[in-house]
């Protein structure tokens, strides 16, 4: 009979276990829940984008970003971050830019959601201004 009472305790415990874990992960993900747009803010501020770049405080070694989301496509800006130097080579657009500035952007070594990130937060600035 003493069994009885002993069985169910191991159960309570996970139960309790469970329930404590699960609002931290609630806690932890509210506190955490950044933007994608706030994010990409972030990886700019920290990737030195801001020393070449400003978002509508005119030219630095590079061209102002303000409204750079409506003169290039989204896959032009993917494949711009991505491989800068490949653009460089090969895309008209990129070769223009470069006989203006004179300086070939270097490589930024940026994750895929990191690009996807910067592009939101490029977009959110541009739909601000509007
Ligand atoms: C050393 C300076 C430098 C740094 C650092 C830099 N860029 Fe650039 N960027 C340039 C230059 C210069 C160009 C113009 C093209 C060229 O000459 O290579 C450019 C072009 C761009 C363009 C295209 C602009 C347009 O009008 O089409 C985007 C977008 C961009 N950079 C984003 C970034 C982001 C995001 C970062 C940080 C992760 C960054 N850049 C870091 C110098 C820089």
């Amino acid at each position: 009979m003493q069994r009885l009472n002993i069985i169910p305790a191991p159960a309570r415990v996970i139960k309790a276990a469970l329930v404590t874990l699960a609002v931290l992960l609630a806690l932890s993900s509210i506190s955490s829940g950044q933007t994608e747009a706030e994010k990409g803010k972030k990886i700019f501020q920290e990737k030195s984008c801001a020393a070449c770049h400003t978002i509508g405080g005119g030219k630095l070694a590079g061209p102002d970003l303000a409204g750079v989301t409506e003169r290039r496509e989204e896959e032009w800006l993917k494949k711009w971050l991505k491989s800068p130097e490949t653009m460089l080579m090969s895309d008209p657009i990129a070769k223009e830019m470069l006989g203006v500035y004179m300086i070939p952007m270097p490589n930024q070594g940026l994750t895929d959601e990191e690009i996807d990130s910067l592009i939101e937060f490029f977009e959110s600035e541009d739909a601000a201004k509007k």
